[in-house]
Order: C-alpha cells, then sequence, then structure tokens
C-alpha cells in the first residue's frame, strides 16, 4: 500500500471545513499528509480532530474563494507558515442555489460563477504556481466537480449549478494539458500520446485496483475509472 502514502506532503483543501471537503482532507491526513484548509466558514469539530487522530500538520485559514485578494491573501499566509510546502490541492469548495430556471437572477447566476469556476480555477492556478516553484516531484491537483455536469439531478434545482461543473469538468483536461511540461519525471517514452508523456508501469495502475476492489469504493457502481495518462482526453 505504499503507493498511496501521502506522509510528508502537504495539502491544501477548499471548502474543507465540512463535508466533502472535510472528509477530503480527513482521508489525506489518514493517508499522512499536512493538510490546510481554506473556508469562510469555521470547520467543524471533526477538523480539530484530525492533528492529533492522524499525527500530522493542520492549519484552517479563513479565506473566500471567489475574492481575489482573499485568495492570494490566504495563499501568502499558507505559503509562509507552510514553508512554501504543496503537493496537493483540491479546490473543492462550491454553492448551489436551489432556485427554478425561471426564476434565476444575474446575482444568483454571478455567485455561483464566481465560487465554482472563477474560484476553482484560481485556486487551482495559485497552487500550480506553488508547486512549480517549489519544485515538487509528486504535484496533483483534484477538481471538483459532480454528477451535475453530466446530468440533470432529478431532487434539485440546479440549472446553473449544472453549467458550473460542466465549466469545471471542460477545464480539467487543458489545464491539466499545459501543467505537463513543469513534471520532468513524468517526460519519457510514449510522449506524442499520453498527456503525461510516459508509458504507464504496471503499478500506475494498481491503485485503482486496490481502490475498486476496497470498501473505499463501496460508493460506486456501474461507472469507470480511467487511467490512461490523459490519452482519452487529449
Ligand atoms: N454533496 C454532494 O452530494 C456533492 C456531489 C458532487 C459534488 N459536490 C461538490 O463538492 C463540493 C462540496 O460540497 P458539499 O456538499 O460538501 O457542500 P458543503 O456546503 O457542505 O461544503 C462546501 C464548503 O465550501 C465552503 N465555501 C462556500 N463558499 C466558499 C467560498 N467563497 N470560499 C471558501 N469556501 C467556501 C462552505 O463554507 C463549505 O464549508 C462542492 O464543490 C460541490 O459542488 C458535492
Amino acid at each position: 500500500m505504499s503507493k498511496f502514502s501521502l506522509r510528508g506532503r502537504t495539502a491544501l483543501v477548499t471548502g474543507g471545513a465540512r463535508g466533502c471537503g472535510l472528509a477530503f482532507a480527513r482521508g489525506l491526513a489518514e493517508a499522512g499528509a499536512n493538510v490546510a484548509v481554506f473556508d469562510v466558514v469555521s470547520p467543524d469539530d471533526a477538523f480539530y480532530a484530525i492533528e492529533k487522530d492522524c499525527g500530522v500538520r493542520t492549519a484552517f485559514y479563513e479565506v473566500d474563494i471567489s475574492s481575489q485578494e482573499s485568495l492570494e491573501g490566504g495563499f501568502t499566509k499558507f505559503q509562509q507558515d507552510f514553508d512554501n510546502a504543496l503537493d496537493i490541492c483540491v479546490p473543492c469548495a462550491g454553492i448551489n442555489r436551489h432556485l427554478p430556471f425561471l426564476e434565476f437572477t444575474y446575482k444568483d447566476h454571478q455567485d455561483l460563477l464566481s465560487i465554482n469556476v472563477m474560484g476553482l480555477y484560481f485556486t487551482a492556478q495559485l497552487a500550480a504556481k506553488q508547486m512549480i516553484a517549489n519544485k515538487t516531484t509528486h504535484g496533483s491537483i483534484i477538481l471538483v466537480a459532480s454528477m451535475a455536469s453530466h446530468i440533470a439531478v432529478r431532487s434539485q434545482l440546479c440549472s446553473a449549478y449544472c453549467g458550473t461543473k460542466g465549466a469545471v469538468r471542460a477545464m480539467c483536461p487543458a489545464i491539466a494539458k499545459e501543467l505537463a511540461e513543469y513534471f520532468p519525471h513524468l517526460l519519457e517514452g510514449w510522449k506524442t500520446e499520453a498527456m503525461n508523456g510516459r508509458i504507464a508501469d504496471p503499478e500506475d495502475i494498481m491503485g485503482a485496483c486496490v481502490f475498486l476492489a476496497s470498501d473505499a469504493s463501496s460508493y460506486m457502481t456501474g461507472s469507470d475509472i480511467v487511467v490512461d495518462g490523459g490519452v482519452t482526453r487529449w
């Protein structure tokens, strides 16, 4: 299971004060990563238990990711506190407004775009800049979209939300393509076919196999995981 270890790595999770973001923060910490969280609300008690339970360092920063000033200020403080370390970024903060399509206002839609699209995009951009500067060889940026980027969610009013999550999914391959050159440890072999710039080793697909076989994937069914170095996203 050593491939799953994140010991010694540093992660940043936005929207990590509660919900899915908090679960991501906890999971990353259980795998050994130090975890910083950006959020506009104070974290649940469960966040404060992570440090002791997992033996890692945690920190919370009050940051509004929809504000350029707040986001950049949060990154500056985080960089100072963690000596510029950053290997993993999970831009997870996101909102929905449960309003009918016919009643949605410009302001409602703007709020969703500024958090779910612009906030996520610039969190990823600032994280990428930091990872390039600190020369990590373990850089991962994990954008949080939703099934709502594929379908209308029956139980929710989500016309604008679906659009923002579609934007997240659409930007992901293009960001991956542009960042591939900054991870030279990946640039071997099958360079023209794989976005990652190398042919997979058997160990590269081992993790997905163990994940699918384990209780960690118990909420997945009838879907697939594509572990292909970005070939089908190119
Ligand atoms: N819950 C689900 O079923 C589900 C499914 C698919 C995708 N998602 C996505 O997962 C993410 C988290 O969803 P959740 O259900 O845990 O929601 P949640 O409301 O429980 O958590 C979202 C967190 O983001 C924070 N946040 C909101 N605006 C922010 C801002 N401007 N700056 C910083 N933090 C901000 C909130 O304070 C909150 O802590 C969202 O992007 C959502 O679209 C959730």
